[in-house]
Formats: structure tokens, sequence, C-alpha cells
């Protein structure tokens, strides 16, 4: 039937009527903030390519996470900053390292707070990539030990949910099998199923200091081009043992994170990166866009598109957005 007797305008003639009818709803529940930790005290360094972002001492990161919790906030993401890099990525596995020090110290002021940690070697090589380096290439197998080190140490300090980022075959079977046979078998995994080799890290980067000193991560991470792959590496990880999955980035590959909601049962998480954050916050402080209405409009998009969960610098803002509108 159409118009005259068809008018979708109908429904859309007051708040009212299109919160009613509103199909996609944005939760802070949903959100995931990632922390950049770094040694110290009292430190709280921006970063410039990131406004609003902060690598920030085990002190710092403890009172952040309070506010995010009386936000709404429920979970973390940790990266850690070490105080030393080797070509092993040494300190990523080091019990006494930074990252596993602020794990146990949120949990220690609050347990309720989900910490989830990036298992990764890139920010403890010395080199930048996620593996072990052997003439150019990056080694798949010898690697896999070292991050169930990783994962191990993690779990150690009290983490909640370990999620590996580093794209290596097999790294969620050998992270599963090295936490049961040491008593977490209660920890989930979030593996990093689908990463696509994106310039979108950019930023991320600098945050992190894991910028690859030769070459770059095409032959590990996924090819932009591919979605059938997707869904190739979504089912191995799930299969090896993955809890949940991530879709990373997220505003490009729109059409991988449905594509991966319809073909898996677990709960799928979408990644909003540095570069995506930065590109909105340029624009946002240029006067070009509105801020507030562009990032709600994009959660709410990541969202529809079959996201459950979203990793996402905005999720303070968000979270405060949010709040604002429900009253
Ligand atoms: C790797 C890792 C990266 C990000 C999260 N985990 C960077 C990379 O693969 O180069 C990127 C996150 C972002 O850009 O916000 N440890």
């Amino acid at each position: 039937m159409y118009f005259p007797v068809n008018r979708p305008r109908r429904l859309r003639r007051t708040e009212a009527l299109r919160s009613m009818v509103r199909e996609t709803q944005l939760s802070v529940r949903n959100l995931i903030y990632p922390l950049f930790v770094t040694h110290g005290e009292r430190v709280k360094d921006s970063i410039a390519s990131m406004p609003g972002v902060y690598q920030m001492s085990v002190d710092e990161i403890v009172r952040e996470a309070g506010e995010c919790l009386g936000l709404g906030i429920a979970a973390v993401i940790l990266f850690g900053l070490p105080a030393y890099k080797d070509e092993k990525g040494s300190s990523a596995y080091d019990q006494e390292e930074v990252l596993q020090q602020a794990v146990a110290a949120l949990k220690r002021a609050y347990p309720e707070l989900i910490v989830i940690t990036d298992v990764c070697l890139c920010e403890y090589t010395s080199h930048g990539h996620c593996g072990l380096i052997s003439g150019d290439d990056v080694e798949n197998d010898t690697t896999l030990n070292l991050l169930s080190r990783t994962a191990l140490s993690h779990a150690r300090a009290g983490a909640d949910i370990v999620a590996p980022s580093d794209m290596m075959d097999g790294r969620v079977e050998a992270i599963r099998s090295t936490l049961d046979e040491h008593g977490f078998s209660h920890i989930p995994i979030l593996s990093y199923a689908v990463k696509y080799a994106s310039a979108f890290y950019g930023p991320f980067r600098d945050a992190a200091g894991s910028v690859p000193q030769f070459g770059d991560r095409r032959s590990y991470q996924m090819d932009p081009a591919n979605i059938r792959e997707a869904l190739k590496e979504t089912e191995q990880d799930i299969a090896e043992g993955a809890d949940m999955v991530i879709v990373k980035p997220a505003m490009a590959y729109m059409d991988v994170i449905r594509a991966v909601k319809e073909n898996t049962n677990v709960p799928v998480a979408a990644y909003n990166v540095s570069g995506e954050y930065s590109m909105v916050k340029a624009a946002a402080q240029n006067g070009w866009i509105d801020e507030k209405r562009v990032v709600l409009e994009i959660l709410t998009g990541i969202k529809r598109a079959g996201a459950d969960l979203i990793i996402t610098y905005f999720a303070k803002d968000a979270a405060m957005w949010l709040k604002e509108e429900k009253q």
C-alpha cells in the first residue's frame, strides 16, 4: 500500500513516538573503555594524536576506572607501556611489569570492575612486531608459547578476560590450554578473531609505542578486502575456545560485523579504533561536526550492524551523553 495511505512520517512526529519504535538501543552496559598503563606515579601524559586519551600510571588508572564505574561503564581493556623491550617481548609476561600491577590494583580497588587485558607482544618487543622474528618473518608457532605465558601472567594478576590481538594462527587454543592447565579454566577469551591490517591503528601506535621497526603487519593481520575469510577466522577461533570475538576496526567494516553476527552464536564485539576516534576529534575541534551527535550516531550504527559490545575511546563521553538524554 502506497502514499497517501502509507505515511512513514506519522511515527516520526514526536520524540515519544520515535523512541517507542526505535530499533536499536545504545547502552552504557555495552561499552568497553581502553586504558594505557605506564610506569611512575601521578603520571597522566596526553597523546597528541588522541585528544582526551592519556598514558596513565597505576594510581591514575585506578582513579580513572572509578570514574568509569560511576558513569556505568562496567569494563575496561588495558594496554601496557613496559619499562623495557627486547626481541622476545619478555616484559609482556613479566609478572612484575606495569600491566600486571595495574590489573592487580584495579581488582583490589574495584572487585566488580571487569578487567580485560590485551594479549600481544608488539608493545613489548624491540622490533614492534606481534611475534618472534626470524629473518624478515614473524614466526607463528614459536610465538604461541610467549602469548600463552602473557595471558597466564594476566590471569595470575587477576584479569577477568584475556583478549589476544596478535593474529597468530592457533593462539586461542594455545592460550586456552595454558589457562586450563593452571587453574584458570573459568577465564573467558575475547579473541580479536577478525583484525584487519588497517591504517586506522596509526594513533594507537603512538599511544602504545608499538610502531613496527621494519615492514608492516600484512603477513599476519587480514586483508581489508576480505569478508569470507572473516568467517573462517571466527569459526576457527570459536572452535579453539574463543568465548567472544572482536571485529576490528569497526566503521569501514560494518558489513563484516553483520556477517560475523549472523554466522556465529557468541557475543560479538567491535573495536572503534584510534584512527576512527582521532578523525572525529579533529573534525569536532575544528567546529566542522557536532561531536556528540556524530559519536552517538557512529556507536548506534556499530550496534545496529550487529555488535553486542563496543570497545571505544568515546565510552566515557557516550556514557555521559546517554545519562543526560535519560534525564
Ligand atoms: C595490538 C593492538 C593494536 C590495537 C589494539 N591492539 C595495534 C596494532 O595491531 O597495530 C589497535 C587499537 C586502536 O587502533 O585503537 N596489540
